[in-house]
């Protein structure tokens, strides 16, 4: 199986399964002399980690990152960093009745139709559990953007679950990590609390909508055509697990706007270009303008629910399934951070890429 490897020159190769003894990352192209350690990178796992709180899986899982290669003397040598994280609370047997049966919403009837050979405990490479391995890559991409982009910053919330909208008059980034939703409006967090429980009460699950905005990136990285920076960020988001659709900017809701609407006026500021608003989502013609980078991602609601739904076994004879274990009654809570570490890795590659396109070197304005 090939396919496990993104990005141009900041490459991630992601490697295990869920049920494997470790899983884990390799990253090629991270520029030398960067600083980092285990714990930096530890902090943006933590972020991902299952069992932190009722409103997420039970499982528990450390999710410890060790750095086996590529760091010497707390800082990056250029060489290709491999990043690995053990996996510690496997409960196969969870899995042991779904080895002949395929459950709805999830890959093991494509998986079974394309490969014929399946670790079905846990879902093996198609499981979730392969994010924290992007999660630590994106860690890696956070230590060179701060060596590389300083004021950079990157930050995901939810702004939708089911029926619970994010009211955007309310939006207050200061929010986000006091709270188990990333909800960047703390009044609204109990109510979306108790509609979770009563959704996993019920035996249901439901699905989310996360934003990822990246403040304070340069003008100009990205390319006109093939290596647009929108394309890069739509296919790092839609490459995580449950995710349906991928939005930039003012995305789908732009159909319905017209021209004057939607037109981001250009103004001219004391420290470059100022823009009336940002419907574009911080990208012109595959490039930055400098706005924030904003990016949104629907996460369908979690397939794996007690509640039975009809399905097929391998041998194509009709079955009931119930998946049991330990599951998110909602992922989008637990994809955030995930967002988070491919807009990471997605800016830092294309800031890497712009030296190389134009030697950093940029055309005077005003
Ligand atoms: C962070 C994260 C956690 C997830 N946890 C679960 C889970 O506990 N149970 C489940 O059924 N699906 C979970 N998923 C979704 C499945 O991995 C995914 O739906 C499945 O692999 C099929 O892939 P697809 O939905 O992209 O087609 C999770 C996804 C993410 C991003």
């Amino acid at each position: 199986m090939s396919m496990n490897t993104f990005g141009h020159l900041f490459r991630v190769t992601t490697w295990g399964e869920s049920h494997g003894p470790a899983l884990g990352a390799t990253v090629d192209g991270c520029p030398p002399n960067v600083p980092v350690d285990e714990a930096f990178l530890q902090q943006f796992l933590d972020k991902r980690r299952p069992g932190q709180n009722k409103n997420m899986t039970q499982r528990q899982e450390p999710d410890a990152v060790r750095i086996l290669s590529g760091v010497f003397e707390g800082k990056t040598t250029g060489t290709s960093v491999q990043l690995m994280i053990e996996n510690t609370d496997q409960r196969s047997k969870d899995y042991g009745d779904i080895a002949n049966t395929f459950r709805p919403g999830h890959a093991d009837i494509t998986y079974h139709q394309k490969y014929g050979n399946r670790d079905y405990r846990g879902g093996g490479r198609s499981s979730a559990r392969e994010t924290a391995a992007r999660v630590a890559a994106g860690g890696l991409a956070r230590a060179a953007l701060n060596h590389l982009a300083p004021d950079l910053k990157i930050k995901g919330y939810m702004t939708a679950m089911g029926a619970m909208q994010l009211d955007r008059s309310k939006l207050d980034l200061n929010a986000i990590d006091h709270n188990d939703f990333w909800l960047p409006d703390a009044t609204a967090v109990q109510e979306w609390e108790d509609y979770l429980q009563k959704i996993r009460k019920d035996h249901n699950s439901v699905g989310a909508t996360i934003e990822v905005i990246a403040q304070n990136v340069p003008a100009g990285i990205g390319a006109p055509v093939y290596a647009k920076l929108d394309t890069d960020l739509a296919a790092a988001m839609m490459s995580i697990n449950a995710v349906k659709g991928v939005e930039i900017g003012e995305g789908m809701a732009a159909s319905s706007l017209t021209g004057t609407d939607n037109a981001d006026e250009i103004f001219m500021g004391e420290n470059g270009p100022e823009y009336s608003s940002n419907h574009a989502g911080g990208i012109l013609g595959g490039i930055s303008t400098g706005q924030d980078l904003v990016v949104r991602f629907a996460v369908k609601p979690t397939s794996s629910i007690l509640t039975p739904r009809q399905s097929i076994r391998k041998d194509g004879t009709a079955i009931e399934v119930v998946t049991k274990g330990r599951h998110d009654p909602c992922v989008g809570v637990r994809a955030v951070p995930v967002g988070e570490a491919m807009m990471a890795c997605v800016v830092l590659d294309h800031i890497l890429l712009d030296r190389g396109q134009t030697g950093g070197i940029r055309a005077p304005l005003g």
